[in-house]
């Protein structure tokens, strides 16, 4: 499935612009006009955000150039630029106003954090997500899955991104807060829902975080949704606090950790609290769901890959439920997953900010530009992944890893900001396929609309319906 093209009669197309200068400074090709309106309808209409860099790609090549109001604006195709970006350079860039307005949900937490502060939390933060300790997590993921997967009856139908959605949120509260939310899992699910519908529109307004007041229709169902969640948040917050209790998990990490900002009993205040723990729940279900919805997707459209991996589940476990020393075995499970998040990068976008002037390759961009590069657009590029819209597992080989650049595939990002929860992540979804696809197939309900959705994730825009069958393989004995 393709995103559709822009219009044909649009102005820029095969507008080339050469490298232009102005002053000191040297700006790659792009589009002509400077128009915000022009770029909203691109951008914002219900389309999509990726038919503009679709656009530019196409036609300006690897590194592309656009102004919006005062600003200038790199969109980067290449992956040795991104690298510079996010590792070589990264010193003279930061997140801060590209991320500015997920600060309305977010508040300043992990993600949106930055400097000092930023690095502050991530140490706090980070002793959860070590390898040793996540591999305590495993049986719990294994547990949850195993339990959704019995709840399945062969023949029977059910929406494949909700189940995800609702897995991975338990396996987040569980592992990392130590909370059952298995009460509150469809209220988050429905909370989130509301404001990833209106997220879009929000982070498109200027300055959307100054009117959020307003009695908008609109903004009060957001509002809304996003108090309901942080009452989840901060009854957690409040139970935790009473129990005066060390679980060792990432809740108790960030309650016991100091800081120096706002104070209550010398570590961070309920409200630093409520915006690590939010950024962590969303960063840590959505994108996990999100990954596993598509990879059960591709896998119904591609028996084959379907069969040698329910074949090598099936081979390595022999009926009993996974545990973490089984995952170096489950390799071809590891490698449908890699792939999945090729096409569907869950983390579909990202950007910075220079704070300083940067030389790029041939050109020089002054402090304040914007950079963005897109997971979706680069891992879908012919030059690094021949006939790029097929689905291969066979692409994530150790030998045709190692014959790629780094940032050709990034779904975690890079450098000093990469996904602090990456193993975790990987881990989790391998598990989760694994005890899922153990003597169960997952088809398609045939007959369905399929498309993305880029929101903060790349959501699958309807719900996908599919049937659990149980597999042959299983049936017919090993
Ligand atoms: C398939 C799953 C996931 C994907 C694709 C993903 C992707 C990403 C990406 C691309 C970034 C970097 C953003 C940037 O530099 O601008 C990031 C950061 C982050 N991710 Fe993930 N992530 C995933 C799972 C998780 C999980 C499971 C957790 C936690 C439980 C998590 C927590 C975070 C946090 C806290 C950050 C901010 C790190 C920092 O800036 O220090 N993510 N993630």
């Amino acid at each position: 499935m393709a995103t559709q093209s822009p219009p044909s009669n649009d102005a820029d197309s095969g507008a080339e612009r050469p490298i232009f200068h102005e002053g000191a400074f040297r700006y790659p090709p792009g589009l002509q006009r400077n128009l915000p309106l022009y770029l909203f309808r691109r951008f914002f209409r219900p389309g999509n955000p990726i038919l503009l860099f679709e656009h530019l790609v196409r036609t300006y090549g690897p590194v592309s150039h656009y102004k919006l109001g005062g600003s200038h604006i790199l969109f980067i195709n290449d992956p040795e630029l991104i690298r510079e970006i996010l590792v070589n350079q990264a010193s003279s860039f930061i997140k801060e106003r590209t991320q500015h307005r997920m600060k309305i949900l977010l508040g300043q937490g992990l993600i949106t954090s930055e400097g000092e502060f930023h690095m502050r939390q991530r140490r706090i933060a980070a002793p959860a997500f070590h390898r040793q300790r996540i591999q305590n997590y495993a049986a719990i993921m294994v547990e949850r899955a195993t339990a959704m997967r019995t709840n399945w009856q062969p023949g029977q139908q059910f929406d494949m991104a909700a189940a995800m959605m609702e897995l991975t949120l338990e396996v987040v509260a569980q592992t990392l807060f130590a909370t059952d939310v298995t009460r509150e899992i469809r209220q988050i699910n429905d909370e989130v829902n509301v404001i990833m519908r209106l997220y879009n529109y929000l982070i498109a307004l200027p300055k959307a975080e100054s009117y959020l007041r307003w009695p908008i229709p609109g903004l009060i169902r957001f509002r809304k949704a996003r108090a309901r969640l942080d009452a989840v948040v901060y009854r957690m917050i409040a139970e935790r606090r009473a129990a005066n209790e060390d679980r060792g998990d990432l809740l108790s990490m960030l309650m016991a950790g100091r800081d120096d900002g706002e104070n209550t009993g010398g570590g961070m205040s309920d409200r630093q609290l409520r915006d690590e723990i939010i950024t962590i729940f969303l960063a840590g279900y959505e994108t996990v769901a999100n990954a596993l919805t598509w990879t059960w997707y591709l896998l119904s459209g591609n028996p084959a890959a379907a069969e040698r991996m329910g074949q090598e589940i099936d081979r390595v476990l022999q009926g009993r439920p996974a545990t973490i020393e089984d995952l170096p075995r489950l390799r071809y499970t590891e490698m449908v997953f890699a792939e999945s998040m090729r096409l569907y990068p869950p983390a579909w976008a990202m950007g910075r900010q220079s704070t300083q002037s940067v030389e790029l390759g041939p050109y020089r961009l002054p402090a304040g530009t914007y950079f963005f590069f897109s997971q979706y657009i680069l891992q879908r590029s012919e030059e690094y992944y021949p006939d790029p819209l097929r689905f291969d597992p066979e692409r994530f080989t150790p030998e045709q890893k190692a014959a790629r650049p780094r940032f050709a595939y990034f779904p975690f990002g890079g450098g000093g900001r990469q996904c602090i929860g990456e193993a975790f992540a990987w881990m989790e979804g391998v598990l989760i396929l694994a005890t899922l696809a153990q003597r169960r197939r997952f088809r398609m309900v045939p007959g369905q609309q399929v498309d993305v959705q880029p929101k903060i994730t790349l959501r699958p825009k309807y719900p996908m319906w599919m049937v659990a069958e149980e597999s042959r393989s299983y049936r017919d004995g090993p």
